[in-house]
């Protein structure tokens, strides 16, 4: 198939990720970092507004279960995979995880800021969730040991986002940092606006990203060349 976009080391397909990963080569991926429709019936208000596709009530897990099926052949033996998910789909995603990786744990990325929902009778959700798992032969992450939980940085203000549930470059720069060897190959079968992509690219990381939607990849192919033309400190 014909990327939507591609440089000498990222390449996006508009496509359904569940077609397109059974073309891709056997045992190539490294890290698989990937932020899938939770199954939430995520719908965003103001400048967030706009639903996420296959995000209804079951949709989610089993969208997760066909991508690892699709995408299992190209993982390698000793990838790590960070997949975030919602507290209410965390037990379903860990146990589609499971079929195919080890878990290794889960991480927490505190936002510091709160978010929607009954504001009145519950707490306010500051935080997101990211499955860790690993391939059967063990690889260690990169750099000095870090805690679970991950603070520091901002989530994108709704005003600077591209998509409605877009996730800062830092943060998965910071996973890839340490789940991706230099030179190492990332997968996002969600890649939305090409968080993922934008952050192996500043990297150097190679990366294959997926998206169904051609406003996101539109997107995120616009963020990625803004970034190669000016650089990661003037990137929008
Ligand atoms: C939670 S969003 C990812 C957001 C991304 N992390 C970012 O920072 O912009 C999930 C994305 O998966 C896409 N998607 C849903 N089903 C898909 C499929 N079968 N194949 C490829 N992409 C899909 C949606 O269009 C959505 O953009």
């Amino acid at each position: 198939m014909k990327p939507y976009y591609s440089t000498d080391t990222v390449t996006l397909y508009n496509a359904d990720c569940r077609d397109l990963l059974l073309d891709l080569p056997s045992q190539s991926v490294d890290c698989l970092l990937t932020d899938p429709p939770y199954g939430m019936a995520f719908k965003g208000d103001g400048a967030t507004a706009g639903s996420i596709r296959a995000d209804g009530a079951r949709e989610g897990v089993r969208m997760l279960r066909q991508v690892l099926t699709a995408a299992g052949p190209t993982l390698k033996p000793d990838v790590h995979a960070f997949v975030f998910c919602h507290w209410a789909s965390w037990p379903d995603f860990t146990d589609a995880l499971s079929a195919h990786l080890r878990s290794k744990g889960g991480l927490v990325w505190w936002k510091d800021r709160g978010g929607v929902g009954d504001c009145a009778a519950s707490f306010a959700p500051n935080y997101e969730m990211v499955l860790h798992s690993t391939g059967a032969q063990r690889r260690a992450l990169l750099g000095k040991r870090h805690g679970a939980v991950l603070s520091g940085i901002a989530p994108v203000p709704p005003r600077r986002r591209t998509h409605p549930t877009e996730k800062p470059v830092e943060l998965m720069a910071f996973l890839l940092a340490r789940g991706c060897p230099a030179g190492g190959m990332v997968l996002d079968p969600f890649a939305g606006s090409g968080s993922t992509l934008v952050a192996a690219q500043r990297l150097g990381r190679r990366a294959v990203g997926v998206e169904l939607e051609e406003r996101y990849c539109e997107a995120a192919a616009r963020r990625l060349e803004e970034e190669r033309r000016v650089g990661p400190e003037h990137a929008g």
